[in-house]
């Protein structure tokens, strides 16, 4: 084990997450770090111990205990719309058995089923995003494909009216950045206050979405209560927002980054399966790791974490570990990429991996398609990060379609 004062999620870090990553993994297994706010953490680096301390029951979310460490910490946080109880209930903060019977309700709402007839409708909105940016010379292909896309299928899914939807935009960005304190409270207090409307008018008016069904779903006589809804409602919303985006906007610069993957990819475009897989390896558009707190200690690597202490589950840095993905910094289509950590692992195992596998398979075959010579119209070599410890996406792509 090494101890570092060096903080895990500092604007630097982030910048430079793979190289950083692959310094710790060289060092050790486990280390003691910092977060940017001093608060201590142990970050688990390689893919074995990863996976394992994902499927671990004594390494818990805790979530009173995170809130309590964050108030400890950082003051004015305990304020933040973004840990209002209503918004913060919701499965993702929980532990067995609130989590079970959590994700068992959600599971009844969110089928397989419901994701694959949505298929057209992806298919549709991605075929009118591409008519708009063939017009133009120069786009910035985040906000011309990558956001609205994902937005647009995930307010179709819940039931969301279209009129709200830059709203929608507006407050999950505020919130995720997280920048500032004051427009992330009213952004957390505006979303909620119209989640209430919204659940309430689903209420009066059912339909055919994922928000009626959520109000329908039960088992064994138990369905979700009001603010399990809000809360659920919330991280769908949030999840649909603001992830998909990057997988997108991550993926795409690789495969700018790398001619010949896309020259591969548009000589195979069957192959965009597989590339999606990659460029999740690669590189992770959310949270380049998780939290857990150890509810007894336990043993990583060789590393004794005691009870009660934090650890930081790098997921990213699993994701480059050489001993699972070998030369894990090339980007290749063509390996095998089945078995990466982007989407968590476990009972956690994210929710939401078929829809964001669909919606960035058909953009990017879309994309590929329509414009075989896509390529980017500013350097790549300084492109700009967003900063947040939990989304890994740029600031901005801007690319020539033809
Ligand atoms: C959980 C990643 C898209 C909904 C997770 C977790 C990860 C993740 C790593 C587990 C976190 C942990 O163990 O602490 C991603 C990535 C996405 C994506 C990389 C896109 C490429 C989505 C979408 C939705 C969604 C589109 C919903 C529409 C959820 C939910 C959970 C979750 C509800 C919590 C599951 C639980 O706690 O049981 N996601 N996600 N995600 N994700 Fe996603």
């Amino acid at each position: 084990m090494t101890t570092t004062d060096l903080p895990v999620f500092d604007a630097e870090f982030v910048r430079n997450l793979y190289e950083r990553y692959r310094d710790l993994r060289a060092a050790g297994p486990v280390h003691q770090m910092r977060t940017v706010n001093g608060l201590p953490v142990w970050v688990i680096t390689r893919y074995e111990d990863a996976r394992a301390a994902l499927a671990d029951p004594r390494l818990r979310k805790d979530s009173s205990r995170a809130q309590e460490l964050v108030a400890e910490k950082v003051p004015a946080a305990e304020d933040r719309g973004v840990f209002a109880s209503e918004l913060v209930a919701h499965m993702l903060n929980t532990d067995p058995p609130d989590h079970t019977r959590l994700r068992k309700l959600v599971v009844k709402a969110f089928t397989a089923r419901r994701v694959e007839a949505l298929r057209p409708r992806v298919e549709a909105i991605t075929a009118d995003l591409l008519d708009a940016m063939a017009e133009e010379s120069e786009v910035d292909l985040l906000d011309a494909l990558a956001f609205p896309l994902p937005i647009q299928v995930i307010c179709e899914l819940l039931g969301v009216d279209e009129s709200r939807r830059d709203d929608f935009r507006a407050w999950t960005n505020t919130l995720l950045d997280g920048s500032d304190e004051d427009a992330s409270r009213v952004a957390g207090f505006a979303m909620a206050e119209y989640l209430v409307e919204l659940i309430a008018a689903k209420r009066r008016e059912p339909a055919d979405d994922l928000i009626t069904a959520l109000i329908d779903a039960t088992e064994d006589e138990d369905r979700l209560s009001e603010q399990e809804l809000i809360s659920m409602v919330f991280l769908l919303l949030v999840a649909g927002h603001e992830t998909t985006v990057n997988l997108i906007g991550n993926g795409v610069l690789a495969l700018l980054r790398n001619p010949d993957q896309w020259a591969a990819l548009r000589a195979d475009p069957d192959r965009v399966a597989d590339a999606v897989e990659e460029m999740l390896r690669f590189d992770g558009p959310v949270m380049h790791g998780t939290f857990r707190f150890t509810a007894e200690p336990v043993e990583y690597g060789g590393v004794e974490i005691p009870a009660g202490e934090m650890v930081w589950v790098g997921l990213a840095s699993a994701n480059h570990d050489p001993e699972r993905f070998p030369d894990p910094e090339r980007f290749d289509i063509t390996r095998d990429a089945r078995g990466h950590l982007a989407f968590g692992h476990g009972i956690h195992f994210c929710l939401g991996a078929q829809l964001a596998r669909m919606e960035a398979q058909i953009a990017l075959r879309g994309l590929i398609e329509r414009f075989p010579n896509l390529r980017a119209a500013k350097s790549l070599d300084d492109v700009q990060w967003r900063y947040s410890p939990l989304i890994h996406g740029l600031r901005e792509l801007p690319v020539h379609p033809r």
